[in-house]
């Protein structure tokens, strides 16, 4: 995985907060991402994973949620269908509760509501696959992923962190 090659600025206003972007050139690239984000993660914390569909977003979130189970010492939860069908999949790692959304079908911002997202950022570390579907209700202590297909297997990773979680993840602070 190459490392520093630019930075950028999210558009946002919000989220002007200046962050990385990473090369990623292969799928053992994008673990190695995973891995290195589940280093510092802790309950609370929330995964703003946005790209086009096969941009790699779910792989994304199951490479996380391996590493986490690693640094937690235990065994990784097999796999299981792709959240596309169900809006949400919990996992416990450990004494960690992670939920993994795919808001894709997501009729709008209530339904979100209704499914619990806002207790599963604040009890838990939540994923988030199109949280773009949020609007405005994503939590203002995030890290935002953005996956961009650079190739058939590469990628490039735009990370920023926002709010109080940037102390933790400096690294991918520009
Ligand atoms: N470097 C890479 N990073 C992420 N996915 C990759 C990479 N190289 C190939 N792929 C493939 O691209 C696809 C990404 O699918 P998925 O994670 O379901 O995307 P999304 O959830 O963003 O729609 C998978 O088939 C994965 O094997
Ligand atoms: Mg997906």
């Amino acid at each position: 995985m190459g490392d520093r090659d630019d930075r950028f600025s999210a558009s946002a206003p919000e989220s002007a907060a200046p962050g990385r972007a990473i090369a990623i050139a292969d799928l053992a690239g994008l673990d190695a991402l995973a891995a290195r984000l589940a280093v510092p993660a802790r309950t609370g914390d929330t995964f703003a994973l946005s790209g086009d569909l096969g941009a790699g977003k779910t792989a994304l979130a199951r490479a996380f949620i391996r590493a986490l189970a690693k640094r937690e010492n235990v065994a990784p939860p097999g796999e299981v269908p792709s959240p596309t069908f169900t809006l949400m999949q919990v996992y416990d790692i450990g004494p960690l509760e992670v939920f993994h959304f795919d808001l894709y079908r997501l009729k709008n911002a209530d339904e979100a509501l209704e499914l619990g997202i806002e207790d599963a950022c604040a009890d838990g570390i939540a994923l988030i696959e199109w949280p773009e579907r949020l609007g405005r209700c994503l939590p203002p202590d995030r890290i935002d992923v953005g996956l961009v297909i650079t190739g058939e297997g590469s990628r490039r990773a735009e990370i920023a962190a926002h709010g109080r979680i940037r102390d933790r993840y400096r690294e991918f602070a520009a």
